[in-house]
């Protein structure tokens, strides 16, 4: 296990994810952007997170959210000025505070110039910028599972892309493409970015013998498949690139695959990613067996290769946890407890931290052509409609019962989701033993979870209560109530009953 004191700053950290277009809006436009971050830092460090993560603001035509991009080194108007950008930048690292953005190697924009120049023509210079064939295979794309291949009419071949057809997939088997993709990495750390989220990143290699995939047949899209040695090569080419810098500039990788062996083989020989998500636990429900087994997996597969885990319970592509647990925000309360007590680093989806549900929407007002609206609503700040947007309507409307879940209504609230996640936040920051020490799970009942957390002489114990039923946890010592997530009985002794579906942090008690 990594000493407290050399660790480095990404494991004791918890990176918050700013979804830019729903975080607050500074010119009254209806959707957010990169002054309405600006503007809300305090909130942030208030909070208690120590980085964001801001999901992609660079130029493009908004098909897929700005995950299409046409310009890796500009800002898009809808979200300021590369200026505004350098502030943000300035202000957060002011504050103590990382900024991590969003790298997408596997796609451009059909709109960006490279795509342009490429499709123009089969002999242009930038033609093989991305992958041509003259027959298509069986691969399937994201959103509904059409084909992975679209027919360029002017250039009479067809082109890959995994997700829409206005995302084609660059081809990093050209240098290139690796050349040119790699000074967009030194323009961000130049400006003083602290790393990047990457998005799919195991996409990048492709089989260079386009093989039809039986599983395509069986409906599966490449996005969730795709395991190719070569991804490890040009995530060693970044990794190499990024360890360049001063600062501990970190990578985090989208490895959208299920199996947690497949994901621990892109940290590498700790020269791949520093960190990747882990995606059991944002497809899982409010179920014991799927959160236990999950974690084992984790510690044993990641554990045994000294990988860093990573845990999520929500983000932009999936309904958020709350509403995945049947409304519940009790539920989603005690799994606060779990994201933040585990071993690595947690992230916090925006709006989780006020116990936000997803929208509903009818197909009428559909934004996302993945259907994935419902988690990525605007963050309510204040309690009046239309909390804290004025201007004109937002791009999205608010989740339910925004008024009461607003920021405003939730400030200084003790029994509040806001104060919960402060509190958990700063029982994290004060403790080396949930930050950096070492999982081992207690016995328990089956519908609790309950592990240790240990470094040097830090400790503290968890237990998280799945059932609709009060249960008994048997210790050997006293222990003191320090977090609870429902505020029921904080620092008094620990009574060994958990009220149905609470979870508790407990130190040891001091005489
Ligand atoms: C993963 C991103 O999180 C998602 O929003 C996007 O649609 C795909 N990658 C394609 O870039």
């Amino acid at each position: 296990m990594s000493k407290a004191n050399d660790a480095p700053w990404w494991k004791s950290a918890v990176i918050y994810q700013v979804y830019p277009r729903s975080f607050a809006d500074s010119n009254g436009d209806g959707v957010g952007d990169i002054r309405g971050i600006s503007a809300h830092l305090d909130y942030l460090k208030t909070l208690g997170v120590d980085a964001l993560w801001i999901s992609p603001v660079f130029r493009s035509p908004m098909c897929d959210g700005g995950y299409d991009i046409c310009d890796y080194t500009d800002v898009d108007p809808l979200f300021g000025t590369l200026d505004d950008l350098d502030t943000l930048i300035a202000d957060a690292h002011r504050r103590d505070l990382k900024v991590l953005l969003d790298f997408v190697p596997n796609h451009t924009s059909d709109q960006h110039p490279w795509f342009i120049e490429s499709s123009a023509g089969r002999d242009s210079a930038k033609r093989d910028w991305y992958v041509w064939r003259d027959q298509p295979n069986n691969w399937r794309a994201a959103f509904g599972g059409n084909s992975a291949w679209t027919w360029h009419e002017g250039s009479q071949q067809y082109y890959l892309h995994f997700f829409l057809p206005q995302q084609p997939d660059l081809n990093w088997h050209n240098p290139e493409v690796v050349a040119a993709m790699h000074e967009v990495l030194h323009f961000w750390l130049k400006r003083g970015v602290d790393g990047f989220r990457i998005d799919v990143v195991h996409c990048v290699g492709k089989d260079p013998h386009f093989n039809d995939d039986p599983r395509c047949l069986a409906g599966e899209a490449m996005v969730h498949i795709n395991d190719q040695p070569h991804s490890h090569e040009v995530l060693r080419g970044l990794r190499r690139l990024v360890d360049e810098y001063p600062g501990e500039r970190v990578l985090i990788g989208e490895v959208n695959i299920r199996s947690t062996r497949q994901v621990a083989a892109y940290y590498g020989a700790s020269d791949e990613l520093h960190m990747s998500f882990n995606f059991p636990p944002l497809d899982a429900g409010w179920d014991p067996v799927v959160f236990r087994l999950c974690i084992r997996e984790v510690e044993n597969e990641l554990g045994a290769m000294l990988a860093w885990p990573t845990w999520v319970l929500s983000n932009h592509d999936v309904s958020r946890h709350r509403s995945r647990y049947g409304g519940s925000l009790r539920r989603a309360q005690a799994a606060a407890v779990l994201l933040l007590s585990l071993r690595g680093t947690p992230f916090i989806f925006q709006g989780e931290e006020l116990g936000l549900e997803d929208i509903e929407l009818n197909e009428r007002n559909r934004v996302d052509p993945g259907g994935r609206d419902g988690s990525r609503s605007p963050l309510p700040w204040t309690e009046q409609a239309p909390h804290g947007w004025a201007g004109a309507p937002t791009w999205l409307p608010f989740s339910l019962h925004a008024g009461p879940l607003s920021v405003e209504a939730q400030h200084q609230q003790p029994t509040s989701t806001l104060a919960l996640y402060q509190r958990l936040l700063s029982c994290r920051r004060t403790s080396k033993a949930l930050q950096l020490g070492d999982w081992q799970e207690l016995p328990s009942h089956p519908q609790v979870l309950a592990y240790r957390r240990e470094h040097e002489d830090d400790e503290r114990l968890v237990c998280i209560n799945f059932s609709e039923a009060s249960q008994v946890v048997s210790l050997a010592e006293p222990w003191t109530l320090q977090v609870a997530s429902d505020g029921q009985g904080e620092g008094r002794p620990f009574t060994g009953w958990l009220a149905a579906e609470q979870a508790v942090i407990l130190c040891r008690r001091t005489a």
